[in-house]
């Protein structure tokens, strides 16, 4: 374990927790509350705002901070969230608790967090439980952007906590990877190279370009600003007195829903989404992974029930006290690159895509120079004839661009895709044992052995068609016969190249 930088050891002492619940349930902690989620319009954030108001119905408001983009009013960013999938189960089993989500005007980018002088003051009195999801989770964001946000973003959302008047409990989210520069992750927090201060000041008044020229050293062992940005928005969760009850929780690579809201619930492509969605409708035929390291993968459902009963467990801490939960799933129900593969083979030939252009067939090697050789001739090549026939159509030529978005994912999730860290992950496992109500223990599960990757990974495929792609479910008969026709025009090019480099090479 690195333990040279550790700086706290996040020492449990369990014993009168169970006393200073009262043997309170989950969903009584949340009755009557006031809560402020960050990042709601996100993928994990609108997971857990679902997730709150079904499993917690007498929650009082759940208010959203939200930021105008695109063109969008507040409003309008409020009614198309409310119109996602996600609340699907909601509008059938109880469409009353929507009302109780109110959306209010924020950036966690500016001073203040952009709130109006009303909404700050409102959220200061009212408040008493803080989620903290909102972040930039672009591996290549610029530096100045990433501090920014993760950094100087957490800040101003600890300060707005430190002014409320009826705060107990501050879930902030962060990452498994917040400690990427490490091989062996406890749940403690690690120093960091340089002060969060430090990186705040020199964002704030270093131009991009000196900055850029910085970011080399700054990061040190760290694969991006992603990640090394999480890190130091732990660090400043730590250095500061808080005064409230603050838990860490950090989800590895977050995946569709094993169960809840629906099983393969999903509304993102990026990441490990896009790579299986691009895989399994046969465009992406290779990738540098390691087979035999492990792919550390949580199901969004998993890391939205840790992130709720940590908030339910920080009642029982003191109020000063930080609580870190690795939610992992490698620590007990470990899958590897190379398994993970077989099932996203396996289930995209089961349930194929309408939208699918070739028979699905994806390698992962450690080989760069493998890699990038059936990049060339399977990505590229059938990228630029399929580009030259949508040109000809007088349709737009899109295949080469995506191509090559595709790629600079890939080399940016490189480094995530051929090592592997060691967790330990105790508390979560604790906080599974403090869920003695029955309710709860059937509401919320934390118990990640129960995931089976078979099923989830089939499941996964069918939310990506679902939920991704929109493919009608009555299109899988029509699917599944147009992939056996790429199968067979695939076996006889392989033939036919056989053939042609046996004529070589007897030549
Ligand atoms: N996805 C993963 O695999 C993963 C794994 C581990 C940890 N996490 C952590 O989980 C959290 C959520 O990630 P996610 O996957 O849900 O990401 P996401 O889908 O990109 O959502 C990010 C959320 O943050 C909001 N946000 C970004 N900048 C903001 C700003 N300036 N002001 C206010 N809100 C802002 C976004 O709002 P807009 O809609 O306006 O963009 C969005 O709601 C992050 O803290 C991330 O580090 C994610």
């Amino acid at each position: 374990m690195g333990t040279s930088n550790a700086l706290v050891a996040n020492e449990q002492n369990h014993q009168n927790e169970e006393v200073n619940s009262g043997g309170t349930s989950v969903e009584a902690f949340f009755a009557a509350s006031v809560i402020l989620v960050t990042g709601a319009t996100g993928f994990l954030g609108k997971a857990l705002v679902e997730k709150l108001l079904r499993s917690c119905p007498r929650i009082s408001i759940i208010y959203i901070l939200i930021r105008p983009r695109k063109n969008l009013t507040l409003e309008e960013r409020y009614k198309s969230l409310l119109k996602n999938s996600v609340f699907d189960r909601i509008r059938w089993e109880c469409p009353e608790v929507l009302s109780k989500i109110v959306p209010m005007m924020g950036d966690i980018s500016q001073p203040n967090l952009g709130l109006s002088d009303h909404d700050r003051l409102l959220l200061i009195q009212n408040v008493n439980i803080v989620f903290h999801s909102a972040a930039t989770v672009r591996f290549e964001e610029p530096l100045k952007v990433a501090i920014t946000l993760n950094t100087r973003g957490t800040q101003r959302i600890v300060e707005l906590c430190s002014e409320m008047m009826n705060l107990v409990s501050f879930v902030h989210v962060s990452t498994a990877y917040s400690n990427a520069d490490l091989k062996e992750i406890g749940e403690i927090i690690y120093d960091t190279k340089i002060t969060p201060e430090i990186a705040m000041d020199m964002a704030d008044n270093l131009d991009d370009e000196l900055l850029n020229s910085l970011e080399a050293k700054l990061r040190g062992d760290h694969p991006n600003t992603y990640t090394l940005t999480k890190g130091l928005a732990e660090m400043l969760i730590f250095k500061k007195k808080l005064g409230f009850p603050v838990a860490i929780v950090r989800p590895s690579i977050i995946g569709a829903a094993c169960q809840e809201p629906f099983p393969g619930w999903i509304d993102n492509i990026t990441g490990i989404t896009g790579m299986i969605m691009e895989s399994s409708r046969g465009r992406i035929r290779s990738a540098l992974a390691d087979n035999k390291s492990i792919i550390d993968m949580i199901p969004v459902d998993y890391a939205v029930d840790t992130i709720i009963c940590a908030a339910w467990r920080n009642m029982m801490h003191r109020n000063d006290s930080l609580q870190i939960y690795n939610c992992v799933s490698s620590t007990s129900n470990p899958l590897t690159w190379g398994r993970f593969r077989q099932l996203v083979i396996k289930h995209s030939i089961e349930c194929p895509s309408k939208y699918a252009v070739w028979y699905p067939g994806l390698t992962f090697t450690t080989n760069t120079f493998m890699h990038k050789l059936t990049v060339v001739f399977l990505h590229y090549v059938p990228a630029y004839i399929v580009d030259m026939i949508l040109k000809f159509r007088g349709s737009k030529a899109v295949m080469i661009k995506i191509t090559k978005k595709f790629d600079r994912v890939a080399e940016s999730a490189k480094f995530f895709c051929m090592r592997e860290w060691k967790y330990s992950s105790n508390n979560v496992q604790q906080l599974m044992k403090m869920l003695k109500n029955a309710v709860d223990k059937k509401n919320f599960n934390l118990d990640v052995n129960k995931i089976e990757w078979d099923y989830y990974i089939h499941k996964y495929i069918l939310g990506i068609r679902q939920y991704v792609l929109k493919d009608d479910p009555d299109s899988l008969s029509t699917a599944r016969n147009r992939i056996l026709k790429f199968y067979w025009i695939h076996k006889i090019i392989q033939i036919l190249m056989m053939f042609t480099l046996y004529k070589i090479i007897i030549r």
